[in-house]
């Protein structure tokens, strides 16, 4: 990964700035950056081999370009491709954003799943509108998904969830996500009870488990470039067919 890059500047050994005697502070001098700003800049992005991306050569609509840039995505060795950021806004319109799975995407759309009662289940119930952030290093891609959000039925998120492992079936029964938490030994009483449901009753039913569908409106495909001429190809929905413009990097 670049940011491991071999052949990166090493970082700068810690300094002691509480130690400098103010005899030798030069006032005109610009401060120095600190050892946290140093180990910053020395990180790289794009420090790989980037594939091209042709957006004359692209699909009509942006489903079967995310199918393939997610198998491509895979082949290329990305670490964990199905995750992605989920930013929701609350009724005030105050945003907040973090990681989730990739449950399916299809014609309905992006399919994700959560608790109804967490941060994010009660920002969709009072704005359901979303957006979805996938970043795959490995050949410098993102892609941007936003759209209404709708809720699948009951039935549907039961069986996503019975479909997965007992890991996830306990992580659904112990519930109250996003909850204040009054100490970590409640969270370990609850989830050794909520393993052995799910191994005694691999059908139990976690009511709060929802299916998400996020059915875009906007999806961009980024393909990043080393001399920074960066690709942006926006898909836009135009009644029923979907409309393809590049944009600015
Ligand atoms: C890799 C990864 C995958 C995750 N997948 C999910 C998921 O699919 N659903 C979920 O509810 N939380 C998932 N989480 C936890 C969320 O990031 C978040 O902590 C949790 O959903 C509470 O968010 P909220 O308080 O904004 O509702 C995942 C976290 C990580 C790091």
């Amino acid at each position: 990964m670049s940011a491991d890059s071999a052949d990166a500047p090493a970082p700068a050994p810690p300094t002691n700035d509480s130690a400098d005697s103010t005899d030798s502070i030069d006032p005109s001098a610009a401060p120095r950056p600190s050892d946290f700003v140093r180990l910053l800049r020395a990180q790289r992005v794009w420090d790989t081999e980037l594939p091209d991306f042709a957006p004359a050569t692209t699909p009509d609509g942006p489903l079967p370009l995310f199918e393939q840039w997610f198998a491509e995505a895979v082949t290329a060795g990305q670490v964990e491709p199905h995750t992605m950021s989920l930013a929701t806004a609350d009724a005030e319109g105050l945003p907040d954003v973090r990681t989730v799975m990739l449950h399916g995407a299809d014609r309905e759309g992006w399919h994700f799943a959560s608790h109804a009662g967490s941060r994010k289940g009660r920002h969709l119930a009072a704005r359901p509108y979303a957006a979805l952030g996938f970043y795959w290093p490995a050949q410098g891609r993102q892609i941007r998904v936003r759209g209404p959000v709708t809720v699948a039925p009951p039935e549907v998120a039961q069986a996503d969830l019975h479909a997965r492992s007992a890991g996830a079936l306990a992580s659904a029964l112990v519930g109250r996500q996003s909850e204040v938490l009054d100490s970590y030994g409640e969270l370990e009483r609850a989830s050794d009870a909520a393993w052995d449901r799910a191994r005694r009753e691999p059908d139990a039913p976690a009511p709060s488990w929802t299916v998400y569908v996020l059915d875009p409106d906007e999806v961009e495909f980024f393909q990043g470039d080393a001399r920074r001429r960066h690709v942006r190809l926006t898909y836009r929905r135009t009644d029923d067919t979907w409309r393809k413009d590049l944009l600015w990097p």
